[in-house]
């Protein structure tokens, strides 16, 4: 095959559906068909009622991608593409480079962000957190990764798998600096609006970069990955061009339904977010709690935003023993650090979903079994 295995995809296929208690996603609590009819205005009940199941337009509904653009500053409906999240970074990645290319991706990193650059033959440098009390980007890093044939840089903010953050100043630079070598960014933002200090969100990469492409969509921030939309934005219109024409090789046009239930969705989403933010704050009072219960086994560097963070095991346990464990006794799935090239001492742990703490506390009696 010319892409790898996705590590993480090929684990959870085998575990998501059967392990009584997921404490590793990555979308938070999701939210039912009902409910989101319920909070749709009288344009979007309209829609569903009307709704044909025809084919739909490759770029979008165009009332969908007007309510997207609303989301970013100076950019309008022609600078969206609507697509499944995971579909978008392989539109941008075939569109964006070609055989020889060198492309730098924020590390550890969802496996396709960097995947898809291998199988196309670029090459690839990592650029790594500095970790301190919690994970830090350090600029001077990846300036060191740029050479002549950089074509792209891939970032990830809000981060998966750490959930860390950049203060705008640095993002800034880094978006001044692509611009004075002429790289292209490709900026995921999927964890978007989930920043646990408002103040601290990023302004969209595609928004203040004309060379940026910014992914986001539906399945994380917002509960809803069973509508698979999300969305390619940027401003420049001949890469939207052939974003659009690549997508009549992949799917054509996403799902008449979800496109009008996606609509209600952002049409309600002050009132979704706010709800996954307030699920996220109250499970990291128990994470804190727990952290501090069982500070001889694990750890964890605290997260600012998303609902991503990786836990350390101390001494030599390794984690993929340590998940495989709490699987097998207690139900819990985790993904330990190896399926993300994090490190084996590195766990990853989800806290977007309701019934977190029940999980945690099945963790926690893992833990006792084995620390005895
Ligand atoms: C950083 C990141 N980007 C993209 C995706 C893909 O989203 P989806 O699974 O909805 O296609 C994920 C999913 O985990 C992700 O974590």
């Amino acid at each position: 095959m010319k892409f790898a295995p996705f590590k993480l995809e090929r684990y959870f296929e085998k575990h998501e559906f059967s392990a009584p208690y997921l404490l590793s996603c990555s979308d938070c609590e999701s939210v039912s068909m009902t409910d989101v009819l319920s909070w749709g205005d009288p344009l979007v009940k309209d829609l569903w009622r009307n709704l044909d199941l025809g084919y739909t337009e490759t770029r979008g509904h165009p009332l969908l991608r007007r309510e997207i653009a609303e989301l970013y500053h100076g950019m309008n409906e022609e600078h969206i593409l609507v697509c499944t999240p995971g579909e978008g970074i392989f539109l941008a990645m075939n569109v964006l480079l070609q055989e020889g290319d060198h492309v730098i991706t924020m590390f550890p990193a969802y496996q396709s962000l960097y995947e898809i650059a291998l199988g196309l033959g670029c090459s690839l440098d990592r650029w790594q957190p500095r970790l301190g009390d919690i994970w830090t980007f350090n600029l001077r890093d990846l300036e060191l990764l740029i050479k002549k044939e950089t074509r792209l840089i891939v970032l990830n903010l809000p981060h998966n798998p750490t959930g860390a953050m950049m203060n705008v100043g640095d993002f800034r630079e880094i978006l001044d600096m692509a611009s004075r070598l002429g790289i292209y960014v490709f900026c995921d933002e999927m964890y978007r609006y989930l920043e646990f200090n408002e103040e601290s969100r990023l302004p969209s990469a595609a928004q203040e970069y004309k060379k940026a492409v910014s992914l986001c969509g539906l399945s994380k921030s917002f509960g809803l990955p069973g509508l698979r939309i999300g969305w390619l934005s940027s401003k420049d219109k001949a890469l939207m061009e052939n974003l659009a024409s690549l997508k009549d090789y992949t799917t054509i046009c996403c799902s008449a339904p979800s496109e009008i239930l996606a609509i209600g969705a952002l049409r309600s989403r002050e009132l979704l977010i706010r709800r996954n933010l307030g699920i996220i704050k109250n499970n990291i009072l128990a994470l804190e709690q727990f952290f501090a219960n069982y500070a001889n086994v694990v750890s964890w560097i605290p997260p600012q935003a998303g609902t991503l963070a990786l836990c350390r095991l101390a001494g030599l346990l390794d984690s993929s023993v340590f998940c495989a464990g709490a699987l097998e006794k207690e139900g819990v799935l985790l993904v330990p650090g190896d399926l993300m090239d994090a490190g084996r001492s590195f766990f990853r742990i989800g806290f977007g979903r309701k019934n977190m703490p029940e999980a945690l506390a099945r963790l926690a009696r893992y833990i006792e079994k084995i620390a005895v």
